[in-house]
């Protein structure tokens, strides 16, 4: 069929798309063949052009692109590209990842945020020795019962590794969709409907290519904001440009706003100069981490009573709670903090491990060996600023 006769059929045909009325909701099966077609064939045609050149699309090795996929979970291209690179020269392959410490990993990790995605990849990893002696699984059932892995992400290594036909629905395809069928619901609302979608836009060809080419039309040409619709491959039949909304689309999700806690942090010196840290437990989306330690600041506490109550809870000690070293503000993805560190000298009692795995005493210059969360990297930052001026000094 001459590329001609695919468009005149399709254009025709282009407002055919259900919007997803509760009845229909799972159901895309109505839509005319034809315009799955030239869909299918002007995105490939335009990946063929415009498709990125990532380091992971040159690989079929499926743990590589198995860590592309995991990093790039809510993180975009440019922040995962150096990531990638060292995490393959310091883990190259599943054993080395499986034999690591979790310590390395995370520290491998730091800075990517969302740190339980290192800690499943690396439990991941020792299943993939145990139950598959090291070679990835490459069914879809098997995949998705190792930790870190849904759907969407099953279907991103096994279509990427080994060109099979499943579909994806990152937040990417999920806005390129709810542009296309103009959906009046926002995405989460509708998912069953748009992995019928993308399941029925699949290109059962080449489904490799035709799911990188739709995760790189939402992230350069279909974006959250100014979409580039006059040089997208789909503005032919896409509802939301034809009715000149793409802007208002998809419609957001409800959310709420995330919760707020100032938190007392305690800079712990003893005479040898050594500060005290603690590993926070495994549970909880910062588990495994090194930390400043602290806590919650009570109704009607000042700072300095709940951090010298929290130590004597946490790590069974006493302190004296002096000047303030830093205000931290941080916005992790489920809650806000602001952190109020304070120096603190170290006054009696042996540090236990009460509400955490691990305590130890470091120096300054030892702090970098340990994987902390974001907001605690400026605090080091200010510790070894202070300690640079009273070296001049
Ligand atoms: N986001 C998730 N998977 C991706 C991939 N393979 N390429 C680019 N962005 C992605």
């Amino acid at each position: 069929m001459s590329r001609k006769s695919i468009d005149d059929r399709t254009v025709k045909a282009s407002n055919h798309f259900l919007q997803p009325s509760l009845k229909r909701a799972d159901d895309c099966s109505h839509l005319p063949a034809s315009v799955f077609a030239s869909l299918q064939y002007n995105l490939l045609v335009w990946y063929g052009q415009f498709g990125r050149v990532l380091p992971w699309r040159q690989s079929r090795d499926p743990y590589a692109i198995w860590v592309s996929e995991i990093m790039l979970q809510q993180t975009q291209v440019k922040t995962v590209m150096p990531y990638y690179h060292r995490w393959l020269d310091v883990f190259p392959t599943v054993q080395t990842l499986a034999i690591a410490e979790q310590q390395a990993v995370l520290k491998a990790w730091e800075g990517l945020g969302y740190y339980a995605r290192a800690r499943n990849l690396h439990r991941a990893a020792q299943t993939v020795m145990l139950l598959y002696n090291g070679t990835f699984p490459d069914r879809l059932v098997d995949v998705m019962q190792l930790p870190g892995i849904g759907r969407t992400t099953a279907g991103g290594i096994l279509s990427a590794a080994f060109n099979q036909p499943l579909a994806i629905l990152d937040g990417n395809v999920k806005r390129v969709l709810a542009r296309l069928v103009a959906l009046h619901v926002s995405p989460n609302r509708a998912l069953p409907y748009l992995w019928q979608l993308s399941e029925t836009l699949l290109d059962q060809q080449q489904p490799r290519d035709f799911n990188q080419a739709i995760m790189d039309l939402g992230a350069t040409v279909c974006t959250p904001h100014q979409p580039l619709c006059p040089v997208c491959p789909w503005k032919e039949h896409c509802q939301a440009y034809n009715q000149g909304i793409q802007a208002k689309l998809p419609m957001s999700e409800t959310r709420a706003p995330l919760p707020h806690k100032t938190i007392g942090v305690a800079v712990i010196w003893n005479d040898q100069r050594q500060i005290l840290i603690d590993r926070r437990r495994q549970e909880g989306l910062l588990g495994g981490l090194w930390e400043f330690p602290g806590g919650k600041v009570e109704a009607g506490e000042t700072i300095e009573a709940c951090i010298q109550r929290e130590i004597r809870e946490e790590l069974g000690i006493e302190i004296a709670v002096g000047d303030r070293l830093i205000v931290v503000d941080h916005a992790y993805s489920h809650i806000r903090v602001t952190l109020q560190v304070h120096h603190c000298r170290y006054v009696a009692g042996e540090p236990q491990a009460i509400e955490c795995d691990e305590v130890r005493w470091v120096t300054l210059t030892e702090l970098e060996q340990f994987p902390f969360p974001k907001a605690n990297g400026q605090i080091i930052e200010a510790l070894k600023q202070e300690a640079g001026r009273k070296d001049e000094g």
